[in-house]
């Protein structure tokens, strides 16, 4: 019978061991869980709280314990209730009675509430790099094609013209801000819960801020029935990793439709494309839609995190169990996402052409004549008059704006001179040189920008 049941008259019915057994996910938590327990022997020692000898006995056999799961020689037995009682069980195998001292001035309580901030610090440092990548992918296309102008749409509808290194730069932006998200919310997961405890603290003379310093925390929990019963810091991780995922989705999204036939604006790299499985001719881009239909697992477990949190009173609940397989879900995802897109980014091959043949078709330039005629003294709600008369006219007869005569524009406004035939996409992209605009002095400086903020952060 497992050793914490003592105080019962029989075991746990095979079921219930089953059902409440965190042990085939929380394993992934093994490294976490050795390191905290050595920090926690060591000042159990140095404070006179367990021998020296038992402690250094401990800290020996935990990494031996670590090496044997390294190497995939550790038996995980279902019987275990979570990763961190199989590891004080194999301890006790390995060194005898001095394991029992480990767990002195300790709950399992503080003890997984530490795995788990030491396992999301990690995680949200390699989520930050991994988003680093995916914003020198979109600077690099950005960089490669400085002159390229794509139609930009609202209502999916061609609206104006773009530089295809503004379109990629509005992507950097959204994860610049991911970035800041997740760099704040580190902050907070940067907290040692450690010496709370199962809820009230400990009756040791225990030394926290010792400990917060082997484990590299920058400070302590200032309130232990808190320490050991919130999961705020993994809401804020997941809520950060909706947001990020939602933003890849966009990019997700928008490249399926640029690859389209259609549109046909890019084509994915073979490696990054799959094929038909009856029509031989498909090129899909399953990467893109796999990232945009991941997208709702990850909102699913901020869901279902908060809806587990929401009615638990003070303190450790054993609910709380269900926030492991949420997050290394949604970290998992999160982080394949990134990287998978990263790549695809980077190797998408850009049809300039076709962009500009859209440009071309679309009376994407209509705002610009628009703003043409102002600058010749009309207002702009007649201007705008005019040329949605312009337009309906150009859409009878089958023209672009180029291929219509002047006597033809004239019949429109008086206004209309020779050098109406000077307004073209690159013109109207140039004139765009506002801060934040699309000019290509501007979007030159964005870069700039950008790239030094990649260095910098
Ligand atoms: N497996 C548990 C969890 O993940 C560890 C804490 C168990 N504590 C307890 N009092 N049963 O939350």
């Amino acid at each position: 019978m497992s050793h914490v049941r003592s105080r019962f008259d029989k075991p746990a019915d095979e079921m219930v061991v089953k059902y409440t057994t965190s042990l085939p996910f929380d394993k992934r938590l093994y490294h976490e869980d050795v390191r905290g327990s050595i920090a926690h022997a060591r000042m159990l020692a140095k404070q006179g709280i367990i021998p020296p000898f038992d402690a250094l006995e401990i800290i020996r056999g935990l990494l031996e314990v670590e090496i044997e799961i390294n190497d995939g020689k550790f038996e995980f037995k279902p019987e275990m209730e979570d990763i961190h009682m199989a590891i004080e069980a194999r301890l006790k195998e390995k060194i005898g009675e001095a394991a029992g001292r480990l767990h002195t001035a300790r709950s399992r309580n503080d003890q997984v509430a530490t795995d788990l901030r030491l396992y999301m610090k990690d995680v949200i440092i390699w989520t930050l790099e991994s988003i680093k990548s995916l914003q020198s992918a979109c600077v690099g296309l950005a960089e490669n094609n400085p002159d390229v102008i794509v139609p930009g749409y609202t209502h999916l509808q061609p609206a104006q013209p773009v530089l295809l290194a503004h379109h990629f730069l509005a992507y950097f932006e959204m994860l610049q801000r991911d970035k800041e998200r997740f760099t704040d919310c580190l902050k907070r997961t940067d907290v040692l819960p450690l010496g709370s405890g199962a809820l009230t603290g400990v009756a040791y003379n225990i030394d926290r801020a010792f400990v917060a310093k082997e484990l590299g925390f920058s400070s302590i929990s200032r309130n232990s029935l808190d320490a050991v019963s919130d999961r705020d810091f993994v809401v804020e991780y997941l809520a950060a990793a909706s947001l990020t995922m939602m933003h890849l989705s966009r990019l997700s999204e928008e490249m399926v439709i640029w690859s389209g036939a259609e549109f046909g604006f890019i084509e994915m790299d073979d490696a990054y494309a799959t094929g038909s499985s009856i029509m031989p001719q498909k090129k899909n881009p399953d990467v893109a839609e796999l990232c945009r239909g991941k997208t709702g697992r990850v909102y699913g477990h901020l869901l279902g995190l908060l809806t587990t949190l929401k009615g638990l009173p003070l303190a450790y609940n054993r609910d709380l169990q269900e926030d492991k397989e949420a997050i290394f879900d949604a970290t998992d995802t999160l982080l394949m996402s990134l990287k998978v897109v990263s790549g695809m980014v980077e190797t998408i091959k850009i049809r300039p052409e076709k962009m500009l043949k859209s440009v071309d078709r679309s009376y994407l330039l209509a705002t610009d004549l628009a703003d043409y005629l102002v600058k010749k003294g009309e207002t702009f709600r007649n201007a705008h008059g005019i040329v949605g008369r312009l337009v309906s006219h150009c859409i009878k007869e089958g023209k672009t704006f180029s291929e219509l005569p002047l006597d033809e524009y004239r019949r429109f406004s008086p206004m209309f001179d020779q050098d109406v035939f000077g307004i073209t996409v690159v013109t109207s992209v140039d004139s765009k040189n506002n801060p934040g605009g699309t000019a290509r002095d501007r979007v030159e400086q964005a870069l700039a920008e950008a790239k030094a903020l990649l260095s910098g952060s």
